[in-house]
């Protein structure tokens, strides 16, 4: 069989580790596995290369991707999803492992609803795929904020500063509240809650009273009760996804002006998905790779390779995007033991 690989989406720790598993396995196997350029771009325009075990070696513990990615969209092309059939046809290409997250995910599931064969394996350091207990990249972008989070708290005392994080996630919370909980967090915000700016104020205060320098995690996509109109940038992607960022920087200055004491913001962004995944993250990632080629083996197409406890499950493209996975209240209220 011939098999295309492509990573699309925001890229993350552990990409390589999954190309390596597809290539590795697959070429055991007997497939040929070709390798499309960022993301969804590859096979609308064609644009691919041959991957043999060899191309592979050494990659399982590098970050990025080698196949490159985009956020791309077919489905907002027009004849997109026609053309990507017939590049794939054209090639010989039978079918494909899509490695991406809900919109990556969305779009295979889309392709195989007109009959071309997909499977998906779920990625995003947001671990927001319903489908799935954890994604690959998100124990690593955890473990980056949470030394980000521990060298933050040490100037922070020296210089009696509260300190405020901003991590990555859109609508669901997962990096800030695991950075938070890891991290000793005085405050956690994420997007599933809007906060109150008095409340984490009161926090902050509780924290400098007991001589302590107050620590703040805050997902990009937290808002203040009411609305939050603060965004780096109006501009959408394909997905139309508003690029956020600047709730560390609002908050630093109303706890200024609030409470009278100093702030600093720190904004994590891209660091959090650069780099060498963590041991967690390649292990997923590599069995990810593992089950699609052995979901492709068996025609078991329009699936997803999922985590389930500890095992990995292939679970349907349309149950793998159909609803995001936010932090629950009741998780929310273990760490709030710790506020303040
Ligand atoms: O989808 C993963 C993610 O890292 C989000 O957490 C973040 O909001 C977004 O990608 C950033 O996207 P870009 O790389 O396009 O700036």
């Amino acid at each position: 069989m011939k098999i295309g690989a492509l990573t699309g989406g925001g890229d993350c720790p552990g990409l390589n580790a999954v190309i390596r598993a597809v290539v590795v396995r697959g070429a055991s196997l007997g497939h040929e596995i070709v390798g499309y350029r960022d993301g969804w771009r590859g096979p609308l325009e064609d644009d691919r290369f041959d991957l043999t075990p060899d191309r592979v070696e050494g990659i399982l513990a590098t970050g990025g991707t080698i196949l490159g990615s985009s956020r791309t969209n077919p489905l907002a092309e027009d004849g997109g999803i026609d053309r990507i059939g017939e590049n794939m046809a054209a090639a010989g290409i039978d079918g494909l492992i899509a490695i991406g997250g809900e919109d990556t995910l969305g779009v295979a599931r889309a392709l195989t609803d007109v009959g071309i064969k997909v499977i998906g394996v779920p990625k995003t350091i947001d671990n927001d795929l319903g489908a799935t207990d954890y994604t690959f990249g998100f124990d690593t972008a955890v473990n980056i904020a949470m030394e980000a989070t521990d060298r933050l708290r040490t100037t922070g005392e020296s210089h009696h500063r509260a300190m405020i994080v901003e991590v990555m996630g859109r609508h669901a919370g997962w990096i800030a509240f695991h950075t938070g909980m890891a991290a000793g967090a005085d405050v956690i915000l994420i997007p599933e809650r809007e906060f109150d700016v008095d409340e984490v104020c009161r926090h902050v205060e509780n924290r400098f009273a007991a001589g302590h320098a107050p620590i703040v995690v805050a997902a990009e996509g937290a808002m203040p009760i009411g609305g939050f109109p603060e965004t780096a940038d109006d501009s959408t992607d394909a997905f139309g996804h508003v690029r956020l960022g600047g709730v560390a920087a609002w908050l630093e200055r109303e706890v200024k002006e609030r409470t009278g004491r100093d702030a600093r913001a720190t904004v994590l962004g891209h660091i959090q998905r650069g780099g060498s995944p963590t041991a967690f993250d390649r292990v997923l990632a590599t069995r990810c790779g593992l089950h699609a080629v052995a979901a492709a083996s068996e025609g078991n197409w329009g699936t997803m390779a999922a985590l389930k406890g500890t095992g990995i499950e292939m679970v349907t493209l349309a149950e793998a995007v159909d609803e995001l996975k936010t932090v629950p209240s009741s998780l929310y209220a273990e760490a709030e033991v710790f506020f303040g």
